[in-house]
């Protein structure tokens, strides 16, 4: 008989919502346990969307033995705790982006992972999506040649509100953690980890978070460069340049279901599209539990050490910029 995973979801806010519709549409995925920091909430998320358990402390959910696997949907700057506090009882985690607010703070939770022999991975959805895979596989089967360069923006508008943690620095609030680690995790996917040199701009204001920034990284043969903001509203493509040809990604690009190829006449050579079959968090989902099923203790789809390669470049943009988030 099939193995049926029970996954734990830890914080009850927007993207939990949306992940327990893709756990619920996974056929060997089931949402056994939520948590929130107030019962009367965790129950009206269990309520919602089937959960056998609804706990009104994380400490419980995580203490829950029947659990294989949590979800952990807090804010940037509680997440070190959040999967702390699931590792010291031996969960597998799933963690959403960014994953910690630090490479320290990183560098000690993969640590606790591989002494525990636990999962760890970071909620990277795009990098489990069909279309990011085929546009790797079109690249590395030579279609573009060489890259010279990848644009690959990510802005969004949003309405300047105190209590969003989006604009509050004490919850990791800022563009940096919250969009540009898409583009950042996107380029490197394809260029790596170390550019040469990486020059940026950017705008810290509000309560003290970036809300904008444009960045450059120059890599030995190629650039690379995005803007991401919340108060800016782009179309957010992605562009893959190369010697033979480009790959072009759809609005949206960390999620569209299409993508494109052309020759380096800018001919039109292949689309590839393929739609989500929930919302598109099912293919990370599924990646954990093929991991999970396969006694893997990270992702070959997006690794810790990308993961972490990806923090040092996002500290190093912070050190460029002086900008700290508390406690650091
Ligand atoms: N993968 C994606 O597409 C995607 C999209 C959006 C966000 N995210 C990531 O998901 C995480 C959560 O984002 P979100 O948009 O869902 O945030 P949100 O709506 O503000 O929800 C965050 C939840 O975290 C819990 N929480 C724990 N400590 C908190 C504190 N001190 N202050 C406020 N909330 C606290 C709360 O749940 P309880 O009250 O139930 O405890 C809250 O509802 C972030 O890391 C973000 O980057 C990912």
């Amino acid at each position: 008989m099939e193995k049926i995973f029970n996954w734990g979801i830890m914080a009850t806010g927007k993207i939990a919502h949306t992940f327990a519709k893709a756990v619920n549409y996974v056929p060997d995925a089931k949402l056994y346990a939520c948590a929130s920091r107030n019962s009367q909430k965790a129950k009206q998320f269990a309520d919602e969307f089937g959960a056998e358990k609804f706990y009104g402390s994380y400490e419980e959910l995580a203490a829950d033995p029947e659990i294989d696997v949590i979800y952990v949907a807090s804010p940037m700057s509680c997440h070190y705790e959040n999967v702390k506090l699931c590792f010291e009882h031996g969960k597998n985690v799933l963690c959403e982006k960014s994953i910690t607010l630090n490479v320290s703070r990183l560098e000690e939770l993969i640590s606790i992972a591989k002494a525990k022999d636990l999962f760890f991975m970071e909620a990277m959805w795009t990098k489990c999506l069909p279309v990011f895979l085929k546009a790797k596989q079109w690249f590395d089967d030579g279609k573009i040649g060489k890259i010279k360069a990848i644009r690959a923006d990510f802005s969004n508008a949003v309405e300047f509100d105190p209590q969003d943690r989006l604009f509050r620095p004490e919850l990791g609030g800022g563009a940096l953690l919250d969009l540009s680690v898409y583009p950042i995790s996107f380029i490197t996917a394809f260029l790596g980890f170390e550019p040469q040199e990486i020059n940026s701009s950017v705008n810290i204001a509000g309560l003290g978070v970036d809300m904008d920034e444009a960045v450059i990284m120059k890599y030995k043969d190629a650039y690379a460069s995005f803007v991401s903001g919340f108060d800016i509203d782009n179309e957010n493509r992605a562009v893959i340049v190369g010697t033979d040809g480009r790959i072009a990604f759809d609005p949206w690009f960390f999620c569209t279901d299409t993508v494109r190829l052309y020759d380096k006449n800018n001919r039109f050579v292949e689309e590839s599209k393929t739609p989500h079959l929930c919302n598109g968090y099912e293919f990370e989902i599924m990646e954990v539990q093929n991991c999970l099923a396969a006694g893997l203790k990270e992702s070959r789809l997006n690794p810790l050490s990308d993961t972490l390669n990806n923090m040092k470049i996002m500290d190093s943009l912070r050190r460029s910029w002086n900008f700290s988030y508390e406690g650091e």
